[in-house]
């Protein structure tokens, strides 16, 4: 490990990736440009690259996911890697086994990488540095979403999808909308959006579900959606989080959807040709309408396809390839 940024090794090559935060503007480019090529391997007839031949790739999903845990299935499969997904409900952590114990148990059997999503912020880098402690750096830690921390890769590909449809980010307006304060993925995405230098970030969202300080991660926020939404170039919409919120912090959903839902009317103040985004799973009717969800200006799927190309660049860098 580099004890400058824990997840660069020696050399200030990608060893782990647990956050974007403090990850170099260098090292996310050079992401984004080995994603490229990969998008078009998904319309050839074989799909396969031998990238992680003969690597043992172990996903494990503490929390539930459609998106994240098959698109990193799917990318392992395509470089070739063996993908073993651990059934966390199925497994010794129900006997009250410990996350360290799972991957020394892990390790034990050859793994060359963990995907890790757990609930816990913190969880990957606690992995890594475990690993790293007892000698074992060979093996590397993808986070794939930890409580409200981070979620690097997510951030990543919508990264991704923005350079694909707006090609330059120093000139952009970005408006990320919603849930701020339980949203790992607004965490990364501001991270990179700064990191790739773009001029203007607004958060939009009720004084409650924003982080305290949220102003001092290099944003504008505006607590009105129609002000907010004014002249942008890329609306992030976020679900409402309801699974992580403690006590009422808002009257109700339908209050939520009316102040702060992503409506056609009020997509109509963003420029003209703005792309909407979300990570998913979205709330249709709380956070968008699907109206705008499944609209011309949205680019939700075309987002989860890049997913593939953008974790088999992550994994294939973290081979050392
Ligand atoms: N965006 C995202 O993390 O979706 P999943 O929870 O389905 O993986």
């Amino acid at each position: 490990m580099n004890h400058t940024n824990p997840q660069l090794n020696k050399h200030g090559e990608l060893q782990h990736l647990i956050t974007i935060e403090g990850l170099p503007r260098d090292v996310i480019v050079r992401i984004l440009d080995t994603a490229a090529p990969f998008t078009a391997l998904a319309h050839e007839e074989e799909k396969k690259l031998p990238l992680l031949r003969g690597k043992s790739v172990f996903n494990l999903f503490f929390e539930n996911s459609t998106r994240t845990r098959t698109t990193f299935e799917i990318a392992a499969k395509r470089l070739s890697a063996d993908v073993i997904n651990l059934n966390i409900n199925t497994s010794s952590t129900a006997k009250g086994e410990t996350l360290l114990d799972t991957v020394d148990n892990l390790a034990a059997m050859q793994a060359d990488m963990f995907v890790v999503r757990h609930a816990a912020s913190g969880a990957p880098y606690l992995m890594a540095q475990h690993l790293a402690a007892t000698g074992r750096n060979h093996i590397s830690v993808v986070n794939a979403g930890d409580g409200r921390h981070a979620h690097p890769t997510q951030g990543l590909l919508d990264m991704y999808t923005i350079r694909h449809y707006k090609k330059d980010f120093s000139n952009l307006t970005v408006a990320i909308v919603g849930d701020i304060l339980h949203s790992r993925v607004a965490r990364s995405q501001i991270h990179a959006l700064t990191t790739l230098g773009v001029p203007e970030i607004r958060v939009i969202a009720p004084k409650t579900l924003l982080p305290t300080g949220v102003e001092r991660m290099g944003v504008r926020v505006c607590n009105d959606m129609r002000e907010g939404l004014k002249g942008v170039d890329v609306v992030m919409a976020l679900r409402l989080q309801s699974e992580r919120m403690l006590g009422a912090l808002l009257p109700s959903p339908q209050e939520f959807f009316k102040s702060y839902g992503l409506t056609a009317e009020k997509l109509a103040l963003a420029k003209p040709d703005a792309i909407v985004m979300h990570p998913g799973p979205m709330n249709r009717g709380v956070e968008i309408d699907s109206a705008v969800a499944d609209g011309g200006q949205a680019v939700i799927l075309p987002q989860v396809t890049f997913g593939i190309a953008v974790r088999m660049a992550v994994m294939s860098m973290l081979a050392g390839n």
